[in-house]
């Protein structure tokens, strides 16, 4: 620049105009040649680490850990312990190999038994830009696997014989890497319900809509690949399951996957118009698989406390106010927990709050559930982000009044009826 300046210095004013110009023009043409440089390098990159995945299904044998039976169970302490410390010696594995910038993620998916040891299963997923390279890729991570998880790895001992490779369709690994509770892939950027906001795919994977002869009419939440939990009362006028399906994805109008009903189980103790026993659970007719949009929330065991003025948030495809439209995109409002003797107090809904229901909302108002949300989730994330399921949507008095907050069947409560009905 200054060698510009310094030749044109010479020269008349406007001839120094038309020099600066040209100067401008070399210099334009320089940022034009580096921005497009810049974007082949981009475009190549992409080309080169892009988007295809790739999943391996890869187990070995541990002979320091005993085969313990609470192995079986994929969500006991013994068998997330044991995923945690397999993924992160994989993760750390790969990082530090040639292909870290093409492995995505590991998961174990099953803890088998050989010899009274454990046989950890692990489903990986890679991505990369083309299938012709499947074969090179393969043994890539082969050799890597078996270089660096075999012998004494702090206090896993690998039995480097025992080492299977086998390659694994694109949903079943899918769903095999997403099979975990409460879990989601993407973190929103923001908060119609009444006083709500539109929801983004994947961001409440367990929402379901329960749709009765195809028209939505409540709530529903994933709990496994074949149970739901929803409110007794969607059933009042119809409950056989022919006329039932359930939809998933964020748009009424576009659902990801369907799935017809094969069973109906309404809380024993549910007797309409009483609010009590507002819960049933709701049994596929097939399992779905679960994918980065379609995941399961966690329950909470029995003696999980949510305390009052927790933040959670409610989700549905409900009205957006009393006797208002059902809208299309799923909708979520942040609310907080009223405690019960709150909620029982004169102004409120003076003594008809049950041990089983439980309150959420404003006491001023304007954010709520409302028609249409009944049955679907009350969820709150615990401090590791993982998301438990509160309450199911209920009752209340109109939409997001004043002193009128919703009203949720409380989920600790129902915990063992649940379980005797799902053996979730
Ligand atoms: N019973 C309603 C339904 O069937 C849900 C009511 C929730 N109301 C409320 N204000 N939170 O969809």
């Amino acid at each position: 620049m200054p060698v510009c300046l310094s030749k044109s210095a010479k020269r008349t004013e406007s001839k120094t105009k038309v020099k600066l110009t040209r100067c401008g023009k070399i210099t334009l043409g320089i940022l034009m040649t580096v921005i497009a440089a810049l974007l082949v390098g981009l475009v190549v990159y992409f080309a080169a680490y892009g988007k295809i995945p790739f999943y391996y299904h890869v187990s070995f044998k541990v002979n320091s850990i005993n085969y313990d039976e609470k192995f079986a169970k994929p969500y006991s302490k013994e068998y997330m312990d044991l995923n945690k410390k397999i993924v992160s010696l994989i993760n750390k594995t790969f990082h530090e190999s040639r292909l870290r910038r093409q492995y995505v993620t590991s998961h174990v998916v099953q803890v088998s038994r050989a010899n009274g040891k454990v046989v950890i299963h692990v489903v990986l997923k890679f991505k990369s830009c083309c299938k012709n390279n499947a074969a090179k890729f393969w043994d890539r991570i082969e050799t890597i696997l078996r270089q660096k998880l075999t012998g004494q790895i702090g206090s896993l001992l690998i039995d480097a014989s025992s080492f299977k490779f086998s390659d694994i369709a694109m949903p079943i690994a899918e769903n095999l890497l997403h099979t975990c509770c409460g879990q989601r892939t993407i973190t929103p950027s923001g908060n119609k319900i009444a006083g709500g906001q539109d929801a983004e795919e994947g961001e409440w994977p367990w929402q379901a809509s329960l749709q009765q002869n195809n028209v939505h009419r409540c709530g529903a939440t994933l709990i496994s690949n074949h149970w739901l939990v929803t409110a007794a009362h969607c059933f009042i006028k119809a409950n056989d399951p022919k006329e039932w399906n359930v939809t998933f994805g964020l748009l009424l109008s576009d659902p990801k996957t369907q799935r017809a009903v094969k069973n109906i189980i309404i809380h024993e103790n549910y007797h309409y118009p009483a609010h009590d026993n507002d819960i049933a659970v709701v049994h596929l007719a097939s399992p779905v698989l679960y994918t980065s949009n379609i995941r399961r929330a966690c329950l909470p065991e029995t003696n999980h406390t949510f305390p009052p003025s927790s933040d959670v948030v409610v989700t549905g495809w409900g009205t957006l106010r009393t006797d208002g439209k059902i809208p299309n995109i799923l909708q979520k409002a942040s609310v907080k927990i009223i405690d019960n003797k709150t909620c029982n107090s004169g102004k409120v809904y003076g003594g008809v709050v049950t041990p089983g229901m439980l309150c959420a909302g404003f006491l001023r108002g304007h954010v709520d559930a409302c028609q249409g949300d009944s049955g679907g989730p009350l969820v709150s994330a615990d401090d590791k982000g993982t998301w438990f399921l509160v309450g199911i949507v209920s009752w209340g008095d109109e939409c997001a009044l004043p002193n009128k907050p919703g009203v949720y069947t409380r989920v600790t409560y129902y915990r063992d009826w649940i379980m005797s009905k799902t053996g979730l």
